[in-house]
């Protein structure tokens, strides 16, 4: 899909022009989903660290064509094998986004952002096999 990333970017902004931040949303989520990663975050005492990751999961889904994204999934993967996060568990963190997305922008949410998010979660299923 070509502009895949601009109609991402596009929801995205939305997405910030609604609900602002929406780490507090993504974070919630992902502790409801695996309860046992909200204690890894415990010398996260600012919420710093979770802000970067949010960050750079963004940058992933902004810059999937490019060589950007499979090297940094790569690379943050093994780095959170130091922190305990299962294989299985680091790739989810795309699908709890796009749900938290999805839910901010409520009837906002349009075919076309469904379809592009979609295919940016089947490129990222092939960057984090299990
Ligand atoms: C559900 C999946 C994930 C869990 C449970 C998780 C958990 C964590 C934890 C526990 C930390 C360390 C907190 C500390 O320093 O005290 C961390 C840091 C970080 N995570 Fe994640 N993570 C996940 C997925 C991701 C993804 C998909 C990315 C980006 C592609 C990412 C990028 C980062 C970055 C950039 C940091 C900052 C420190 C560093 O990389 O060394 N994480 N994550």
């Amino acid at each position: 899909m070509a502009d895949m990333g601009e109609i991402i970017a596009q929801s995205l902004e939305i997405v910030a022009e609604r609900a602002g931040d929406p780490a507090p949303q993504v974070y919630a989520r992902l502790f409801a989903a695996y309860p046992e990663m909200e204690a890894m975050f415990v010398r996260d005492t600012t919420g710093a660290v979770r802000g970067e990751m949010l960050a750079m999961a963004f940058q992933c889904l902004l810059d999937l064509d490019g060589a950007y994204a499979a090297n940094m999934i790569a690379a943050e993967r093994v780095n959170h094998d130091a922190f305990g996060v299962p294989h299985e568990v680091f790739g989810r963190f795309f699908p709890l986004l796009a749900q938290t997305c999805r839910e901010l922008l409520g009837e906002a949410w349009t075919a076309e952002m469904d379809a592009a998010w979609r295919a940016a979660l089947g490129r990222i299923a092939e960057l984090t096999p299990i």
